[in-house]
């Protein structure tokens, strides 16, 4: 069934493969009269040549490399295949034997048999903490039957179907890693950058192919940020990152000191509270406001472990552990990128500068999708695969390199100003909206519907409220402005 299904979008691709279309010509057009003079070409052809640059373009369909296939891949993927008049089917480079990325369950912990790290941080309990309404692809609807806030299998299949019903399987290679992704720049009329993509597949070869603009969608909670807390080789008990933490069961009775408030820490606590650990939640964030289970309290920061192995906090208070829980977040990673040559420089938790949170001004045919944090993931890949499409497809008028990098560094200084700490640079929470909205402006496609960030905020005061039940309600979109909260499930 899987095949047929396939069949006919695959073929009118390859039909369109030579095809240069009355749409494109139009695009043509539009685009020699309008655009503006300080256009960046992303082809690095100067203006006068970007017609003639994009009409090479339009005979030779654009190749698109994609590494990774989680969920901004398969989007990103998607919207390729969705427009076969400027795009050739996407080349998909997945490391795993399968899609899903972050949603795909491993129990094991550590390698994979081939010795990379095992790439997705899910633990076995795990539900959403959105809900199926606001966390799908805006044209992409979970099964309505499901409660809103899911299992992690249920958005396994969910992103198994959504790769499923835009035939993006076929264009994917599986157990293929990708560990090079460089920039070549040719002369021409002008400057003109390609992409050459290295990559490994589990038969050991090797191959390196040509495109003209690729997509990094490899993830950004897969490498686990270890602080360095002064004395840790001291601690005599068990260390482990939030990364390898699969289930409570190991943890009952043992006492666990869990590091870091954020969504994990908040989560493993409950969970390991629930399993009957002695759990001690050591934050740096205001005191939480809410009840927290009986046999989780709250602490400061863990700040030097001492010479018995005993841990000190920030209040001066000090307590003995079986277990130290890292739950203090993901270290940005591109093992296959060189940086610097990338104009890019990439830090713990920033990498700088990049035009729109997208790409870097001075090759703006790279995109790396979803590096911001406090977002609504899916919604977010759903915006910068479109504007970047449309970057490629010359529909954006780019501003200069000069100009990109000033936005770039104006935007981070500004939050600088603000106070904002190298950390939490990238974190957009409430500008999530106007840097969707401007993408879709600026880009000519649908803006997300008003009522994505107007149930996002409801169960984020939930949640806040709530931690231990805002995940029993359920929510029922009414249209795009409006929700309703549906009754409790019978037991709830
Ligand atoms: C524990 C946890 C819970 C979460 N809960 C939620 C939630 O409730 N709701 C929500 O919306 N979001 C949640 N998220 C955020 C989640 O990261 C996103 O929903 C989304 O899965 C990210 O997709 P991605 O494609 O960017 O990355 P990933 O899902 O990490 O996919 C990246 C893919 O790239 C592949 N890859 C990496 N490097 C290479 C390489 N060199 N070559 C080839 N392939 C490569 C990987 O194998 C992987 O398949 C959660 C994240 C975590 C860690
Ligand atoms: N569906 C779910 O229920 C669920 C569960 C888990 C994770 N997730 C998702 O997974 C992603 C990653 O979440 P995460 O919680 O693993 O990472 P995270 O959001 O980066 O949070 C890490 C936390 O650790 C803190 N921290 C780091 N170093 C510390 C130190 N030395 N001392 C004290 N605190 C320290 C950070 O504090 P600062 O903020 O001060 O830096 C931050 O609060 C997010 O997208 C999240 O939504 C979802």
């Amino acid at each position: 069934m899987f095949t047929s299904l396939c069949v006919v979008p695959l073929k009118d691709c390859e039909i369109k493969y030579f095809d240069f279309s009355f749409l494109s010509l139009l695009k043509l057009l539009f685009f020699y009269c309008f655009n503006p003079a300080q256009r960046t070409a992303v082809f690095g052809f100067t203006r006068l040549s970007v017609m003639s640059s994009h009409r090479t373009v339009g005979m030779r369909q654009l190749r698109v490399a994609v590494v990774g296939a989680g969920a901004a891949g398969l989007c990103a993927a998607r919207h390729i295949l969705s427009r076969p008049d400027t795009f050739a089917p996407p080349v998909v480079y997945e490391l795993a034997e399968h899609v899903g990325g972050t949603w795909f369950y491993e129990e094991r912990t550590g390698s994979y048999d081939n010795g990379l790290s095992i790439h997705s941080s899910m633990y076995r309990n795990l539900r959403t903490n959105l809900p199926k309404e606001v966390m799908m692809f805006p044209d992409f609807p979970f099964d309505p039957q499901l409660p809103s806030f899911l299992p992690h299998q249920e958005v396994q299949k969910y992103l198994e179907r959504y790769c499923q019903s835009h035939c993006i399987t076929p264009h994917i290679r599986f157990s293929t890693v990708v560990d090079e992704v460089s920039p070549v720049v040719t002369e021409g009329k002008g400057p003109m950058t390609t992409w050459e993509v290295t990559s490994g597949d589990k038969s050991g070869s090797r191959n390196t192919e040509t495109f003209d603009s690729v997509f990094i969608c490899s993830g950004h909670y897969s490498d686990p940020h270890i602080p360095s807390i002064p004395g840790l080789e001291r601690f005599k008990g068990k260390v482990i990152h939030s990364h390898s933490y699969r289930h409570p069961e190991p943890f009952s009775g043992q006492s666990v000191v869990v590091l870091g408030a954020g969504a994990s820490g908040l989560d493993i606590s409950l969970e390991l509270g629930r399993s009957n650990a002695q759990v001690t939640l050591s934050h740096g964030k205001p005191t939480l406001p809410f009840p927290l289970p009986y046999g989780v309290h709250q602490a400061t920061p863990v700040e030097e472990i001492q010479e018995d192995g005993s841990l000190r906090f920030q209040d001066g208070s000090i307590t003995q552990a079986q277990v130290l829980l890292l739950c203090t977040g993901y270290n940005f990673s591109y093992p296959f990128l060189e940086p610097a040559r990338l104009g890019l420089e990439v830090q713990e938790h920033l990498v700088t500068p990049l035009y729109r949170f997208l790409m870097p001004p001075a090759f703006p045919s790279l995109f790396i999708i979803g590096i911001c944090k406090i977002i609504c993931p899916f919604p977010h890949f759903h915006c910068q695969v479109q504007f970047a499409l449309a970057v490629l497809e010359g529909s954006v008028a780019l501003p200069s390199r000069a100009e990109m990098e000033e936005e770039a560094q104006g935007e981070m200084a500004r939050k600088v100003e603000r106070g904002v700490q190298l950390r939490h640079m990238l974190k957009l929470d409430k500008e999530q909206w106007g840097y969707a909205q401007t993408l879709a402006q600026t880009g000519r496609f649908a803006p997300l519907p008003p009522v994505t960030q107007s149930l996002y905020e409801e169960v984020w005061r939930q949640r806040q409220v709530h931690p231990q039940n805002y995940r029993q309600l359920n929510y029922r979109l009414v249209s795009d402005t409006q929700w309703e909260q549906q009754e409790l499930h019978a037991g709830e």
